[in-house]
């Protein structure tokens, strides 16, 4: 079956997975080469509401790469006729007219299903608010196979902003997929992992644990997966926001009690939750894993679109 829309990290199953990352492989060797034209005709729309580099940067270099073309408003919020009031329902009406497809991000959760359900082309959700972003997802997924060559039988362990977090929450909802996968949370009071991910967790029976010390989680994980906190979404609790910030750092230290084959990732962008010396580590992945994201958006614009 054809992929449609892309919402939520809860629609793939291991075998649409299988299917994304045997494309995105061979979109490496595409893009190697200089790209293709089988996209040509074809314009993508990127409708974002909130701040990025890597997702509509990445979307917007895949749809290039591809021979298909862009129209984009990177800062909806201002410069789209969301400030004169336009409800997101109406203006995906109207862009599915101009467009084959839309990568939308926006700051409330569940905006990209608001967004399917008036939409005649497909729409790929780019990050909505504290709800999802399954794209990173994919990416995080392809990026720990390519590194350790396995997801069956991993540990992970989340750190950081996990209430806040969206990337932490569409990567749960994929590891549960795999065999014999363990979950660490390492997160400061304010910000823990909230209760619905861990509920589906036990639902799927993924051995989940709360933890307060990082270095001892390090000893023993495969992947150290850090998030900023996301000071935009503490509103006016600034107090909460200087309660989390700065306690779990991946530094020297850390790594140095890391195991020799296990890596360390970040969605991005950092603030000072990963010190600069860990970049020359070759264990620091998060570089690469950004990088993969267009190998992931090239495959799933060719997918939903041919
Ligand atoms: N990881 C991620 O979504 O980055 P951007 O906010 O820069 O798109």
């Amino acid at each position: 079956m054809r992929l449609f829309h892309v919402i939520r990290a809860q629609q793939f199953d291991r075998e649409l997975l299988g299917r994304i990352f045997s494309e995105a492989r061979e979109m490496e060797e595409l893009a190697r080469k200089g790209g293709s034209n089988i996209l040509a005709g074809k314009v993508m729309a990127t409708v974002f509401y909130e701040p990025s580099t890597r997702t509509r940067l990445s979307f917007e270099s895949a749809m290039m790469r591809l021979g298909g073309r862009v129209i984009s408003t990177e800062n909806a919020r201002e410069f789209s006729s969301a400030a004169k009031g336009e409800t997101l329902e109406d203006t995906i009406r109207i862009v599915d007219g101009y467009a084959d497809v839309i990568v939308l991000r926006h700051y409330e959760s569940g905006a990209a299903e608001r967004a399917a359900r008036v939409s005649n082309v497909p729409i790929i959700n780019a990050g909505d608010g504290p709800g999802q972003h399954p794209t990173q997802a994919l990416l995080d997924l392809y990026t720990i196979e390519k590194e350790l060559g396995h997801i069956d039988g991993i540990s992970v362990a989340m750190v950081g902003d996990l209430a806040n977090g969206r990337t932490v929450r569409s990567l749960c909802y994929l590891l549960a997929k795999y065999k014999d996968v363990k979950i660490y949370f390492v997160a400061p009071d304010v910000v823990r992992m909230k209760e619905d991910i861990k509920e589906y967790l036990t639902r799927h029976r993924v051995p989940f644990y709360e933890e307060e010390d990082l270095k001892e989680v390090a000893s023993k994980v495969d992947v150290i997966y850090q998030t900023r906190i996301q000071k935009e979404r503490f509103g006016d609790r600034i107090e909460d926001y200087e309660r989390a910030r700065g306690v779990y750092i991946v530094d020297r230290e850390l790594l140095d009690v890391m195991q020799p084959h296990a890596i360390v990732m970040h969605p991005l962008p950092r603030v000072d939750e990963i010190s600069p010396e860990v970049d020359e580590d070759p264990r620091a992945a998060y570089f690469r894993q950004a990088q993969n994201g267009l190998y992931i958006r090239m495959a799933l614009l060719k997918m939903v679109l041919t």
